[in-house]
């Protein structure tokens, strides 16, 4: 089967975005990162995807009217390298609601909280200011609703005494680095399916799509 090209979406450092180039260069892998794009010229994972070999642009809200308009200009971007999933690693702009609209079923995020919890920003202080003793990260298809939208895996770590937001985020970010590559595998193979809000991945049994971590 051809291998599901990919476009991954980022702000910043993009160290989701390598896991998903590391992942995609074993043959074995059934998706491939077509292009990565950016809405700032200055994220620094640009220089990581361009060492790889992988066509990057910019798509900077300031070079549109809007954020529909640069919206519009990102489905073109990725159009035009055949992207077939959409995956935001780090992509820090809202998007309008068309976005995730014209991408419905084809668009994935990941996130550093086990959701439905500690949605926005700043999620690894939430769950340490509300004395959660797990947190971790989900992989969700994106909807018009911020952080929210079918879950297709998790993976969870403990919040230790004594974390801060830096050591937290770390302990999630490894994690982020097995769980991202892993479900847009999954979702690359087609053994997911979105039945009622909730997902469904073909011979997985639902338990086996939560990772647990416990190495801290
Ligand atoms: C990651 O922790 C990702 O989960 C988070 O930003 C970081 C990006 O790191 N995303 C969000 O908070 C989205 N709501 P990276 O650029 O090194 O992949």
């Amino acid at each position: 089967m051809a291998r599901l090209k990919v476009g991954v979406l980022i702000s910043g450092r993009g160290s989701n975005m390598a896991a998903l180039i590391d992942a995609a260069r074993a043959p074995d892998y059934p998706a491939e990162i077509a292009c990565v794009v950016s809405n700032r010229a200055a994220a620094e994972g640009l220089a990581t995807a361009r060492a790889a070999g992988i066509p990057t642009e910019i798509v900077a809200l300031s070079a549109h009217a809007d954020r529909a308009a640069a919206d519009r200009a990102m489905t073109a971007v990725l159009a035009r390298h055949g992207v077939q999933l959409v995956a935001l690693a780090g992509f820090m702009r809202i998007l309008s609601s068309d976005f995730p609209a014209h991408w419905a079923g084809r668009i994935v995020n990941i996130h550093p909280s086990l959701l439905p919890a500690f949605k926005g920003l700043d999620v690894q202080r939430q769950a340490i200011e509300a004395g959660a003793r797990v947190s971790g990260c989900t992989v969700h298809f994106v909807t018009a609703e911020l952080d929210a939208g079918p879950i297709v895996a998790q993976a969870a770590v403990p919040v230790l005494a004594g974390d801060t937001p830096a050591t937290l985020a770390a302990r999630i970010l490894r994690q982020e680095h097995r769980l991202y590559p892993l479900a847009i595998r999954w979702i690359a193979e087609r053994r997911v399916r979105i039945e009622g809000g909730r997902t469904l991945v073909d011979g997985v049994p639902p338990g086996a799509t939560l990772l647990f971590s416990p190495d801290a």
